[in-house]
């Protein structure tokens, strides 16, 4: 087993979507460094992001964004003791630019490589601040392809409690953002300008509120699209705020719930759709009335970067030891769960 104390640094590689990311970590809880070159503006005309440039961008922009990762932390190269890439899940192309990089410089480095699931890492972005956690913890991760609900019981141990029957909840910020002609991506957007809506405007459904941990999404998009067909009198803001309310109750509540089924010490939460502050907010009020310790990543890194991967890096290098060089990028991985 490679060992792994509080002064292990490592360099985490994003690159499973279309941020290009590079940070420096040490012991998963100091983070020295962590870059994020966003590709936005080159799929924002496309609506979506677009897989074959996607790769190609992380081609050109990964060894910058690496060598100003390593020269923000204050290192040169051989100052790093571990390479950690996000191995899946993902588009195909693009994981491939950060995991044949980030085995390279394992081998040039003589370090271990380690891969590391996306999903673990947004879930160690909560996790950088929490040395003391107390387990179980119920994690809610909502990002733009997932929306999950565990129980975690140990480093690596989750439970599934739930997930999405249909689009993931970022998903749906996403399509409703465009329906909205609001533009790529829509989640910053609808949090904007839902601040200037009134959230009680128009009540869209709660689907699934009462009926287990599994969510959907899609009924949802479906209402805000007829209710703007229907009434081309709403105005943008509080058909956003009111959609984004009506997210944000299920997602509460079903964490909530969780929580005391699961008799949880904490909630954290993960994910692109964690930057959203209305959820951050009803997140943070509901801990409080729960009496349950809340885990938010800042901001910062709730959507994807590398300082999530390098802390869930050490973790994995921590009870797995290295990843063997030959395992290849996995577009379709899963979290593993108990
Ligand atoms: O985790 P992430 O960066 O990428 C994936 O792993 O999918 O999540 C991206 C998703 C997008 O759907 C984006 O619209 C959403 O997170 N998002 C937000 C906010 N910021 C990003 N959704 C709601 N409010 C936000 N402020
Ligand atoms: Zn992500």
């Amino acid at each position: 087993m490679t060992t792994v104390d509080g002064d292990t640094r490592v360099l985490g590689i994003e690159t499973s979507c279309d941020e290009t990311a590079a940070a420096v970590v040490v012991g998963a809880r100091s983070v020295l460094s962590s870059v994020v070159s966003s590709q936005v503006d080159l799929h924002a005309r496309y609506g979506g992001v677009v897989p074959e440039i996607a790769s190609r961008a992380h081609v050109e922009l990964l060894m910058p964004v690496v060598a100003q990762a390593l020269v923000e932390a204050g290192l040169e190269d051989d100052g790093i003791d571990a390479v950690a890439a996000t191995v899946g899940p993902g588009l195909v192309g693009s994981l491939l630019v950060g995991v044949s990089a980030a085995k390279a410089l394992a081998l040039v480095w003589d370090v271990p490589f380690v891969g590391v699931n996306h999903l673990e890492a947004h879930l160690y972005a909560s996790l950088l601040d929490e040395p003391d956690l107390e387990l179980p913890v119920v994690v809610l991760l909502v990002s733009g392809g997932h929306t999950l609900l565990m129980a975690m019981e140990g480093h690596g141990r989750y439970r599934l409690l739930g997930g999405t029957v249909d689009d993931a909840a970022g998903e749906a910020f996403d399509k409703v953002a465009r329906h909205l002609g609001l533009g790529y991506p829509g989640g910053p957007a609808i949090d904007r300008i839902a601040m200037e809506g009134d959230p009680t405007a128009i009540a869209f459904p709660r689907a699934m509120l009462d009926q287990g941990h599994d969510f959907s999404f899609s009924g949802l998009k479906t209402a805000v699209v007829n209710h703007v067909r229907k009434h081309p009198e709403a105005t943008t803001p509080d058909v956003a705020a009111s959609f984004q309310e009506a997210v944000v109750d299920v997602l509460v509540a079903k964490a909530r719930h969780a929580a005391r089924q699961v008799g949880a010490k904490g909630m954290c939460l993960g994910g692109g759709v964690a930057a959203n502050s209305l959820l951050r907010e009803r997140f943070l009020d509901a801990c409080v009335l729960d009496g349950l310790h809340a885990c938010l990543p800042t901001r910062a890194l709730c959507t994807d970067n590398a300082a999530m991967v390098a802390a869930a890096g050490w973790w994995r290098l921590a009870s797995d030891g290295p990843t063997p060089l030959d395992a290849g990028a996995e577009p379709n991985l899963s979290l593993p769960t108990l």
